[in-house]
């Protein structure tokens, strides 16, 4: 089967000629359709790019290449080393591999956990390929599992059902990885994302240097206790608030693992704030992405604002928030912005002495700006 020829509207072009890396359904003149690989052409015929086909998706085609070159197995085993090469001296056993549109493999995420993977496969183009991909990982890295944490709603747009389940040996319970020094138990096959927030590394090791002994830390939405365990490691009195049980059970036996103690609290993490009479050195809130859908940047600022506005009384002066957001809605203008209007409100001087962007193997390609996603901004309360 031949390829699929996608031709754009007049004036579409120009996205893809700059590295966006989507075409979407409403920016398409006509389409000849063949193979999952797929050509796109200008409205007068100009080759622009080749990438994989979703049919019948929102979003039609993802970039692979810029050239007609061959789409084969030695054409993805080379887009992986290449992305892999990219992540020497992480100082961690677990990190991601493939970061999707970022490493030009749009759909596709791959996250090593010592020596085995968990992948993601996220458009009907790439899971189209998903046999050779999976043969590619298999002579490459040599894995002792491969597990497909594929189970996101988002799959339903791409006319996918999600998925998720070993595709390569057995993983039996939780693993266990070091990073930065600090271990941790990962549950790849019940936990959130692909087990562990592999994005917050950098954001761990930062806080954990504003860290002295005897300090107080209140680590807000802590899953499995990651900013806990690294304070604690320092000397912190680490306060775990979650509201999944199962994270704060792990988060426990993390500390174990590092033969420090924390507390837990299952509780939500916003009424805590409200609820709570103590105060904290530190303060992380590291939310999750409150919303999805388009259209709902003003929820996600609102929530921003409302931490930030019910953290800065339970903190000590001078005192450290950190607070991040996960939603590429949000900007990091948004972030400041909406910071610096819970402090006006509470009438609280801070100082911004940091902000943090998700680490080196979550690459932000600001061809793409959905890309960058992890945003964190480290506020210090001050006395006037
Ligand atoms: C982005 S993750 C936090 C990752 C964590 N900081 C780490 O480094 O591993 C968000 C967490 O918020 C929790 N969560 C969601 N809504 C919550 C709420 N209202 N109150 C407390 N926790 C909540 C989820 O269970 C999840 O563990």
């Amino acid at each position: 089967m031949g390829n699929t020829r996608v031709y754009l509207k007049k004036g579409k072009e120009r996205k893809v000629k700059n590295l966006y890396p989507w075409v979407y359904r409403d920016e398409v003149q006509g389409v000849e359709e063949g193979g999952v690989i797929a050509d796109v052409f200008s409205k007068g015929g100009k080759f622009l790019g080749r990438g994989l086909y979703s049919r019948g998706a929102r979003i039609v085609w993802r970039f692979l290449s810029r050239k007609a070159e061959p789409i084969d197995k030695f054409f993805f085993r080379r887009r992986i080393f290449e992305a892999y090469d990219r992540r020497k001296g992480i100082s961690s056993t677990a990190f991601r591999v493939v970061f999707s549109e970022s490493d030009f493999l749009g759909g596709l995420v791959v996250d090593r956990y010592n020596d085995g993977l968990v992948i993601q496969i996220r458009s009907r183009g790439m899971e189209e390929v998903k046999n050779t991909i999976m043969d590619v990982l298999v002579e490459l890295f040599s894995p002792t599992f491969v597990y497909e944490r594929s189970d996101m709603e988002s799959r339903r747009d791409e006319g996918l059902i999600p998925f998720k389940g070993p595709l390569l040996g057995v993983v039996s319970g939780p693993l266990r990885i070091t990073e930065n020094g600090v271990e941790f138990y990962v549950d790849v096959v019940n936990g959130l994302k692909t087990g562990f927030y592999l994005d917050q590394r950098r954001s761990r090791e930062y806080v954990a240097s504003l860290i002295s002994e005897g300090m107080r830390m209140l680590d807000l939405f802590s899953y499995t206790g990651g900013f806990s365990v690294y304070a604690a490691l320092k000397g912190a009195k680490s306060l775990a608030v979650d509201t999944k049980s199962d994270a704060l059970d792990l988060a426990l036996e993390n500390a174990r693992l590092n033969g420090v103690e924390i507390e837990t609290l299952r509780y939500d993490a916003f009424k805590f704030l409200e609820d709570t009479d103590e105060t904290y050195d530190v303060i992380v809130a590291d939310p999750p992405a409150i919303s999805k859908r388009k259209g709902e940047r003003e929820k996600i600022l609102g929530a921003l604002w409302k931490l930030t506005y019910n953290a800065l009384p339970r903190l000590n002066t001078p005192g450290h928030l950190y607070i991040c957001t996960c939603s590429y809605q949000a900007s990091l203008e948004d972030m400041l912005k909406y910071v610096r209007f819970a402090a006006t409100d509470r009438g609280i001087p801070l100082h911004i002495h940091n902000v943090l962007l998700q680490p080196p193997d979550h690459p932000f390609f600001p061809h793409f700006p959905e890309s960058l996603y992890l945003k964190c901004v480290h506020a210090v309360k001050v006395s006037l």
